[in-house]
Protein backbone atom coordinates (compact mmCIF):
# COMPACT_ATOMS: atom_id res chain seq x y z
CA UNK A 1 0.00 0.00 0.00
CA UNK A 2 1.06 3.19 -0.64
CA UNK A 3 0.13 5.99 1.83
CA UNK A 4 -0.01 9.30 1.97
CA UNK A 5 0.11 11.59 5.44
CA UNK A 6 -1.24 15.05 5.40
CA UNK A 7 0.34 17.40 8.09
CA UNK A 8 4.22 18.77 9.77
CA UNK A 9 3.58 18.03 13.12
CA UNK A 10 4.75 15.72 16.26
CA UNK A 11 1.53 13.94 15.52
CA UNK A 12 1.82 12.83 11.88
CA UNK A 13 5.41 11.98 12.67
CA UNK A 14 3.98 9.89 15.26
CA UNK A 15 1.41 8.17 12.86
CA UNK A 16 4.07 7.74 10.57
CA UNK A 17 6.33 5.68 12.90
CA UNK A 18 3.19 3.33 13.23
CA UNK A 19 2.28 3.22 9.81
CA UNK A 20 5.67 2.38 9.01
CA UNK A 21 5.31 -1.10 11.05
CA UNK A 22 2.51 -2.35 8.96
CA UNK A 23 3.22 -5.20 7.14
CA UNK A 24 0.50 -3.47 4.70
CA UNK A 25 2.52 -0.44 3.71
CA UNK A 26 4.80 -0.45 1.56
CA UNK A 27 5.80 3.11 0.60
CA UNK A 28 4.72 6.47 3.24
CA UNK A 29 4.44 10.47 1.22
CA UNK A 30 4.38 13.19 3.46
CA UNK A 31 3.31 16.68 2.99
CA UNK A 32 4.72 18.98 3.79
CA UNK A 33 6.93 16.86 6.72
CA UNK A 34 9.46 18.00 8.73
CA UNK A 35 12.59 17.09 9.38
CA UNK A 36 12.41 13.95 11.60
CA UNK A 37 9.78 12.76 9.21
CA UNK A 38 12.17 13.24 6.49
CA UNK A 39 13.71 9.77 8.01
CA UNK A 40 11.15 7.70 7.25
CA UNK A 41 9.02 8.78 3.97
CA UNK A 42 9.16 10.70 0.89
CA UNK A 43 8.44 14.67 1.86
CA UNK A 44 6.38 16.40 -0.79
CA UNK A 45 6.74 19.97 -0.93
CA UNK A 46 3.22 20.92 -1.45
CA UNK A 47 0.80 22.59 2.12
CA UNK A 48 -2.17 21.18 4.05
CA UNK A 49 -4.47 23.43 2.05
CA UNK A 50 -3.15 22.80 -1.27
CA UNK A 51 -6.03 20.01 -1.99
CA UNK A 52 -6.26 20.13 -5.87
CA UNK A 53 -2.52 19.58 -5.74
CA UNK A 54 -2.78 16.93 -3.32
CA UNK A 55 -5.21 15.40 -5.50
CA UNK A 56 -3.17 15.19 -8.61
CA UNK A 57 0.04 14.07 -6.41
CA UNK A 58 -2.39 10.88 -4.93
CA UNK A 59 -3.79 10.13 -8.42
CA UNK A 60 -0.59 10.18 -10.22
CA UNK A 61 0.97 8.24 -7.32
CA UNK A 62 -1.37 5.32 -6.87
CA UNK A 63 -2.21 6.54 -3.24
CA UNK A 64 -4.14 3.46 -1.32
CA UNK A 65 -4.58 5.57 1.72
CA UNK A 66 -4.51 9.15 2.93
CA UNK A 67 -4.55 10.31 6.27
CA UNK A 68 -5.00 13.69 7.05
CA UNK A 69 -3.73 14.97 10.28
CA UNK A 70 -4.90 18.96 10.89
CA UNK A 71 -8.54 20.56 10.75
CA UNK A 72 -7.97 22.95 8.37
CA UNK A 73 -8.28 21.04 5.44
CA UNK A 74 -10.86 18.71 6.75
CA UNK A 75 -12.99 21.38 6.82
CA UNK A 76 -12.17 22.81 3.72
CA UNK A 77 -13.59 19.52 2.39
CA UNK A 78 -10.77 17.89 1.74
CA UNK A 79 -12.13 14.07 1.96
CA UNK A 80 -15.46 15.19 -0.30
CA UNK A 81 -12.69 16.27 -3.00
CA UNK A 82 -10.73 13.11 -3.11
CA UNK A 83 -13.74 10.75 -2.72
CA UNK A 84 -14.84 11.89 -5.60
CA UNK A 85 -11.80 10.99 -7.24
CA UNK A 86 -12.02 7.72 -6.20
CA UNK A 87 -9.51 7.91 -3.38
CA UNK A 88 -9.44 6.20 -0.09
CA UNK A 89 -8.79 8.95 2.42
CA UNK A 90 -9.46 8.47 5.97
CA UNK A 91 -11.24 12.22 8.14
CA UNK A 92 -14.91 13.08 8.17
CA UNK A 93 -16.46 15.12 5.27
CA UNK A 94 -16.57 18.77 4.82
CA UNK A 95 -20.14 18.26 7.01
CA UNK A 96 -19.05 16.09 9.62
CA UNK A 97 -16.38 18.33 10.24
CA UNK A 98 -18.18 20.98 11.13
CA UNK A 99 -18.35 19.31 14.89
CA UNK A 100 -14.95 21.19 15.09
CA UNK A 101 -15.76 23.96 12.67
CA UNK A 102 -18.69 25.76 15.04
CA UNK A 103 -19.09 25.16 18.54
CA UNK A 104 -22.72 26.50 17.89
CA UNK A 105 -23.27 23.78 15.32
CA UNK A 106 -21.88 21.18 18.20
CA UNK A 107 -23.88 22.68 20.84
CA UNK A 108 -26.66 22.51 19.68
CA UNK A 109 -26.32 18.88 18.38
CA UNK A 110 -25.57 17.85 21.84
CA UNK A 111 -28.07 19.38 22.95
CA UNK A 112 -30.82 17.65 20.61
CA UNK A 113 -29.03 14.18 21.08
CA UNK A 114 -29.16 14.61 25.11
CA UNK A 115 -25.43 14.44 25.54
CA UNK A 116 -23.91 15.47 28.49
CA UNK A 117 -22.03 18.74 28.24
CA UNK A 118 -22.22 22.62 29.73
CA UNK A 119 -25.48 24.60 30.09
CA UNK A 120 -24.87 27.47 27.02
CA UNK A 121 -26.62 30.27 25.39
CA UNK A 122 -25.91 31.30 21.67
CA UNK A 123 -25.56 35.09 20.33
CA UNK A 124 -24.90 36.57 17.07
CA UNK A 125 -25.35 40.17 18.66
CA UNK A 126 -23.12 42.17 21.46
CA UNK A 127 -25.42 43.68 23.17
CA UNK A 128 -27.24 40.27 23.86
CA UNK A 129 -24.65 38.71 24.92
CA UNK A 130 -23.39 41.47 27.28
CA UNK A 131 -26.62 41.68 28.67
CA UNK A 132 -26.77 38.12 29.86
CA UNK A 133 -23.20 37.80 31.08
CA UNK A 134 -24.26 40.93 33.40
CA UNK A 135 -27.32 38.96 34.55
CA UNK A 136 -25.39 35.79 35.13
CA UNK A 137 -22.99 37.10 38.08
CA UNK A 138 -20.85 33.70 37.84
CA UNK A 139 -18.01 32.70 35.79
CA UNK A 140 -18.38 31.94 32.41
CA UNK A 141 -16.28 30.23 29.39
CA UNK A 142 -16.55 32.46 26.00
CA UNK A 143 -16.39 30.90 22.90
CA UNK A 144 -16.11 32.26 19.47
CA UNK A 145 -18.24 29.63 17.45
CA UNK A 146 -14.95 28.93 14.83
CA UNK A 147 -11.58 28.21 14.32
CA UNK A 148 -9.45 30.29 15.93
CA UNK A 149 -6.01 28.64 16.02
CA UNK A 150 -6.85 26.76 19.56
CA UNK A 151 -7.12 30.77 21.00
CA UNK A 152 -11.10 31.36 21.00
CA UNK A 153 -11.69 30.34 23.97
CA UNK A 154 -12.21 32.38 27.29
CA UNK A 155 -12.39 31.54 30.69
CA UNK A 156 -14.07 34.67 32.00
CA UNK A 157 -14.05 34.90 36.23
CA UNK A 158 -16.30 38.05 35.86
CA UNK A 159 -18.73 39.46 33.79
CA UNK A 160 -16.58 42.30 33.01
CA UNK A 161 -13.90 40.03 31.69
CA UNK A 162 -16.44 37.84 29.57
CA UNK A 163 -17.65 40.88 28.27
CA UNK A 164 -14.26 42.01 27.37
CA UNK A 165 -13.97 38.60 25.60
CA UNK A 166 -17.06 39.33 23.85
CA UNK A 167 -16.03 42.59 22.43
CA UNK A 168 -12.88 41.55 21.48
CA UNK A 169 -14.31 38.73 19.20
CA UNK A 170 -17.83 40.45 18.09
CA UNK A 171 -16.71 44.22 17.61
CA UNK A 172 -13.20 44.16 17.05
CA UNK A 173 -13.31 40.82 15.50
CA UNK A 174 -10.26 39.93 16.18
CA UNK A 175 -10.73 36.44 14.73
CA UNK A 176 -12.72 37.39 11.98
CA UNK A 177 -15.79 35.77 10.49
CA UNK A 178 -15.02 33.23 13.40
CA UNK A 179 -16.12 35.47 16.16
CA UNK A 180 -19.47 36.17 14.39
CA UNK A 181 -21.25 33.77 16.77
CA UNK A 182 -20.13 32.70 20.30
CA UNK A 183 -21.21 30.53 22.63
CA UNK A 184 -21.09 31.74 26.53
CA UNK A 185 -21.57 28.67 28.58
CA UNK A 186 -21.18 27.16 32.22
CA UNK A 187 -17.77 27.14 33.80
CA UNK A 188 -16.96 23.10 34.60
CA UNK A 189 -14.68 21.77 37.10
CA UNK A 190 -13.08 19.05 37.25
CA UNK A 191 -10.03 16.70 35.50
CA UNK A 192 -9.31 17.12 31.35
CA UNK A 193 -9.51 13.92 29.52
CA UNK A 194 -8.93 13.30 25.31
CA UNK A 195 -10.75 10.09 24.13
CA UNK A 196 -10.37 9.04 20.63
CA UNK A 197 -12.95 6.84 18.80
CA UNK A 198 -12.84 5.72 15.58
CA UNK A 199 -16.17 6.35 13.73
CA UNK A 200 -17.93 5.07 10.42
CA UNK A 201 -21.66 5.97 9.81
CA UNK A 202 -23.36 4.90 13.49
CA UNK A 203 -20.81 2.69 14.25
CA UNK A 204 -17.73 3.41 16.42
CA UNK A 205 -14.91 1.97 18.96
CA UNK A 206 -12.90 3.30 21.47
CA UNK A 207 -9.38 3.95 20.02
CA UNK A 208 -7.86 4.96 23.07
CA UNK A 209 -7.13 7.94 25.63
CA UNK A 210 -4.88 10.70 26.83
CA UNK A 211 -4.38 13.66 28.87
CA UNK A 212 -2.93 16.73 27.53
CA UNK A 213 -1.33 19.36 29.36
CA UNK A 214 -2.25 22.68 27.76
CA UNK A 215 -0.89 25.38 29.62
CA UNK A 216 2.70 26.57 28.74
CA UNK A 217 4.35 26.33 32.06
CA UNK A 218 4.69 24.09 35.26
CA UNK A 219 1.64 23.85 37.20
CA UNK A 220 -1.03 24.47 34.68
CA UNK A 221 0.16 28.40 34.51
CA UNK A 222 0.36 30.53 31.59
CA UNK A 223 -1.03 30.76 28.41
CA UNK A 224 -2.78 27.70 26.94
CA UNK A 225 -0.66 25.85 24.07
CA UNK A 226 -1.35 23.52 21.66
CA UNK A 227 0.06 21.20 24.09
CA UNK A 228 3.03 21.01 26.04
CA UNK A 229 3.17 17.39 27.11
CA UNK A 230 0.59 14.47 27.48
CA UNK A 231 0.58 11.12 28.88
CA UNK A 232 -1.40 7.47 27.81
CA UNK A 233 -3.45 5.84 28.91
CA UNK A 234 -5.70 8.58 30.79
CA UNK A 235 -4.75 7.10 34.56
CA UNK A 236 -8.40 8.41 35.79
CA UNK A 237 -10.35 6.67 32.53
CA UNK A 238 -11.18 3.35 33.37
CA UNK A 239 -12.50 0.82 31.23
CA UNK A 240 -15.70 0.79 31.72
CA UNK A 241 -15.99 4.99 31.99
CA UNK A 242 -14.86 5.16 28.47
CA UNK A 243 -17.41 2.43 27.12
CA UNK A 244 -20.05 4.58 29.12
CA UNK A 245 -18.25 8.03 26.74
CA UNK A 246 -18.93 6.00 23.43
CA UNK A 247 -22.55 5.03 24.75
CA UNK A 248 -23.66 7.97 25.71
CA UNK A 249 -21.69 10.88 24.11
CA UNK A 250 -20.42 9.08 20.65
CA UNK A 251 -22.97 6.97 19.42
CA UNK A 252 -25.65 9.44 20.09
CA UNK A 253 -23.63 12.24 18.57
CA UNK A 254 -23.48 9.85 15.10
CA UNK A 255 -26.88 9.11 15.28
CA UNK A 256 -27.56 12.56 15.31
CA UNK A 257 -25.45 13.56 12.64
CA UNK A 258 -26.72 10.84 10.67
CA UNK A 259 -30.41 12.35 11.62
CA UNK A 260 -29.17 15.24 9.10
CA UNK A 261 -27.92 13.13 6.45
CA UNK A 262 -24.21 13.76 7.40
CA UNK A 263 -22.51 10.45 8.22
CA UNK A 264 -18.84 10.55 9.88
CA UNK A 265 -16.02 8.62 9.39
CA UNK A 266 -12.75 9.35 10.70
CA UNK A 267 -11.28 9.57 13.99
CA UNK A 268 -13.30 11.49 16.33
CA UNK A 269 -11.76 13.34 19.29
CA UNK A 270 -13.73 14.22 22.49
CA UNK A 271 -12.44 16.78 25.04
CA UNK A 272 -14.02 15.59 28.20
CA UNK A 273 -14.35 17.63 31.20
CA UNK A 274 -14.83 14.26 34.42
CA UNK A 275 -16.94 16.59 36.56
CA UNK A 276 -18.11 15.15 39.81
CA UNK A 277 -21.24 14.65 38.39
CA UNK A 278 -20.75 12.71 34.94
CA UNK A 279 -18.25 13.25 32.06
CA UNK A 280 -19.30 16.24 29.93
CA UNK A 281 -18.25 17.12 26.43
CA UNK A 282 -15.96 20.28 26.13
CA UNK A 283 -15.24 19.91 22.60
CA UNK A 284 -15.11 17.82 19.70
CA UNK A 285 -12.19 17.48 17.21
CA UNK A 286 -12.62 15.88 14.12
CA UNK A 287 -8.69 14.83 13.75
CA UNK A 288 -6.31 13.24 16.22
CA UNK A 289 -4.65 15.64 18.90
CA UNK A 290 -1.35 16.56 19.22
CA UNK A 291 0.68 15.95 21.54
CA UNK A 292 -2.09 12.97 22.26
CA UNK A 293 -1.04 10.99 19.20
CA UNK A 294 2.44 11.21 19.85
CA UNK A 295 2.13 9.41 23.66
CA UNK A 296 -0.25 6.87 22.05
CA UNK A 297 1.74 5.31 18.84
CA UNK A 298 4.03 3.59 20.96
CA UNK A 299 1.70 1.43 22.94
CA UNK A 300 -0.62 0.50 20.13
CA UNK A 301 -0.31 -3.21 19.63
CA UNK A 302 -2.67 -3.13 16.66
CA UNK A 303 -1.67 -2.65 12.84
CA UNK A 304 -2.58 1.08 11.79
CA UNK A 305 -3.00 0.80 8.60
CA UNK A 306 -5.38 -1.75 9.04
CA UNK A 307 -7.43 0.22 11.62
CA UNK A 308 -7.33 3.10 9.66
CA UNK A 309 -8.66 0.94 6.54
CA UNK A 310 -11.34 -0.43 8.29
CA UNK A 311 -12.70 3.14 9.43
CA UNK A 312 -12.89 3.66 6.01
CA UNK A 313 -14.50 1.06 4.68
CA UNK A 314 -17.07 0.42 7.60
CA UNK A 315 -15.58 -2.63 9.06
CA UNK A 316 -14.53 -1.35 12.66
CA UNK A 317 -15.34 -4.42 14.17
CA UNK A 318 -12.87 -6.70 12.21
CA UNK A 319 -10.03 -5.01 13.88
CA UNK A 320 -9.42 -5.18 17.52
CA UNK A 321 -8.22 -2.31 19.15
CA UNK A 322 -5.11 -3.85 20.92
CA UNK A 323 -2.56 -1.57 23.86
CA UNK A 324 0.53 -2.75 25.18
CA UNK A 325 0.12 -3.00 28.90
CA UNK A 326 2.56 -0.06 29.44
CA UNK A 327 1.92 3.66 30.17
CA UNK A 328 3.66 6.46 28.21
CA UNK A 329 4.63 10.11 28.74
CA UNK A 330 5.49 12.55 26.24
CA UNK A 331 6.95 16.33 26.75
CA UNK A 332 6.99 18.70 24.47
CA UNK A 333 9.92 20.94 23.65
CA UNK A 334 9.03 24.44 22.50
CA UNK A 335 10.83 27.95 21.79
CA UNK A 336 10.92 30.70 23.83
CA UNK A 337 8.11 32.89 23.67
CA UNK A 338 5.93 30.06 22.77
CA UNK A 339 2.80 30.37 22.13
CA UNK A 340 3.33 34.42 21.16
CA UNK A 341 6.22 35.13 19.23
CA UNK A 342 9.48 33.38 19.07
CA UNK A 343 12.38 32.94 17.30
CA UNK A 344 13.53 30.33 14.72
CA UNK A 345 16.35 28.71 12.68
CA UNK A 346 18.66 27.34 15.47
CA UNK A 347 20.23 23.88 15.51
CA UNK A 348 19.20 21.20 17.47
CA UNK A 349 21.80 19.38 19.46
CA UNK A 350 21.67 15.90 20.98
CA UNK A 351 19.26 14.01 18.67
CA UNK A 352 22.11 11.65 17.98
CA UNK A 353 22.21 10.94 21.67
CA UNK A 354 19.27 9.44 22.13
CA UNK A 355 18.74 5.15 23.42
CA UNK A 356 15.86 5.26 25.58
CA UNK A 357 12.48 7.50 23.85
CA UNK A 358 11.27 8.48 20.86
CA UNK A 359 12.02 11.83 19.45
CA UNK A 360 8.62 13.17 17.10
CA UNK A 361 9.47 16.58 15.29
CA UNK A 362 7.16 19.23 14.59
CA UNK A 363 8.79 22.36 13.67
CA UNK A 364 12.37 21.49 12.33
CA UNK A 365 13.64 21.35 9.15
CA UNK A 366 17.29 20.75 7.32
CA UNK A 367 19.24 23.41 6.62
CA UNK A 368 21.70 23.04 3.59
CA UNK A 369 24.51 21.06 4.95
CA UNK A 370 21.85 18.59 6.56
CA UNK A 371 22.07 20.26 10.59
CA UNK A 372 18.44 20.46 11.83
CA UNK A 373 16.90 23.61 13.16
CA UNK A 374 14.08 24.89 14.91
CA UNK A 375 11.21 26.29 12.11
CA UNK A 376 8.30 26.19 14.73
CA UNK A 377 6.61 26.91 18.32
CA UNK A 378 6.37 23.37 19.19
CA UNK A 379 9.61 22.04 18.14
CA UNK A 380 10.08 17.96 19.03
CA UNK A 381 8.61 15.81 21.83
CA UNK A 382 10.33 13.01 23.52
CA UNK A 383 8.26 9.99 24.30
CA UNK A 384 9.37 7.45 26.50
CA UNK A 385 6.88 4.09 27.76
CA UNK A 386 7.39 2.14 30.95
CA UNK A 387 5.19 0.04 33.43
CA UNK A 388 5.05 2.90 35.08
CA UNK A 389 3.91 6.37 34.33
CA UNK A 390 6.80 7.54 36.82
CA UNK A 391 9.31 4.79 34.62
CA UNK A 392 8.40 6.31 31.76
CA UNK A 393 8.48 10.21 33.22
CA UNK A 394 12.18 9.23 34.30
CA UNK A 395 13.14 8.34 30.89
CA UNK A 396 11.08 10.94 28.74
CA UNK A 397 13.10 13.76 31.19
CA UNK A 398 16.37 11.83 30.81
CA UNK A 399 16.72 11.93 27.28
CA UNK A 400 15.24 15.52 26.59
CA UNK A 401 18.08 16.50 29.11
CA UNK A 402 20.84 15.56 26.27
CA UNK A 403 18.82 17.68 23.59
CA UNK A 404 19.42 21.46 23.50
CA UNK A 405 18.93 24.45 21.05
CA UNK A 406 18.69 27.86 22.12
CA UNK A 407 15.95 29.29 23.62
CA UNK A 408 14.39 25.71 24.55
CA UNK A 409 12.20 25.39 27.29
CA UNK A 410 9.86 22.11 28.64
CA UNK A 411 7.39 21.60 31.24
CA UNK A 412 9.11 19.59 33.88
CA UNK A 413 6.07 18.86 35.38
CA UNK A 414 4.31 16.41 33.18
CA UNK A 415 3.32 13.12 34.16
CA UNK A 416 3.87 14.51 37.86
CA UNK A 417 1.74 12.86 40.67
CA UNK A 418 0.86 9.67 38.75
CA UNK A 419 2.39 6.48 39.35
P1 LIG B 1 -12.28 24.02 23.70
O1 LIG B 1 -11.54 24.54 22.49
O2 LIG B 1 -13.72 24.25 23.68
O3 LIG B 1 -11.87 22.66 24.15
O4 LIG B 1 -11.64 24.83 24.90
C1 LIG B 1 -10.25 24.84 25.13
C2 LIG B 1 -9.98 24.61 26.59
O5 LIG B 1 -10.70 25.55 27.38
C3 LIG B 1 -10.46 23.25 27.10
O6 LIG B 1 -9.54 22.24 26.85
C4 LIG B 1 -10.62 23.53 28.56
O7 LIG B 1 -9.37 23.55 29.21
C5 LIG B 1 -11.17 24.94 28.57
N1 LIG B 1 -12.65 24.93 28.58
C6 LIG B 1 -13.47 24.97 27.50
N2 LIG B 1 -14.76 24.95 27.89
C7 LIG B 1 -14.76 24.89 29.22
C8 LIG B 1 -15.80 24.83 30.22
N3 LIG B 1 -17.09 24.87 29.90
N4 LIG B 1 -15.44 24.75 31.51
C9 LIG B 1 -14.13 24.73 31.86
N5 LIG B 1 -13.12 24.79 30.98
C10 LIG B 1 -13.40 24.87 29.67
N1 LIG C 1 -4.03 18.53 22.17
C1 LIG C 1 -5.06 19.38 21.75
C2 LIG C 1 -5.43 19.24 20.34
O1 LIG C 1 -4.92 18.44 19.60
O2 LIG C 1 -6.30 20.00 19.92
Amino acid sequence: MNVLVIGSGGREHALIYKLKQSPLVQKIYCAPGNAGIAQMAELVNLAPTEVEKLRSFALKKSIDLIVVGPEVPLMEGIVDVFEEAGLTIFGPSKGAALLEGSKVFAKNLMKRCHVPTAEFEVFSRLEDAIAYVKRCQRPLVVKADGLAQGKGVVIAHSSEEAAEALESLMEEKVFGSAGEKVVVEELLQGVEASVFSLCNGTDAVILGSAMDYKRAFDGDQGPNTGGMGSISPHPLLTREMQQGILETIIKPVLRGLMEEGVSYSGVLYAGIMLTEDRPKVLEFNVRFGDPETQAMMPLLDSDLAQLLIATCTGNLHNVPVQWKNAKSVCVVAASKGYPGHYEVGYPINGLNNIQDAFIFHAGTKFDQEGNVLTSGGRVLSVVATGKSYEEARQKAYKEMEKISFPGMFYRKDIAFGFD
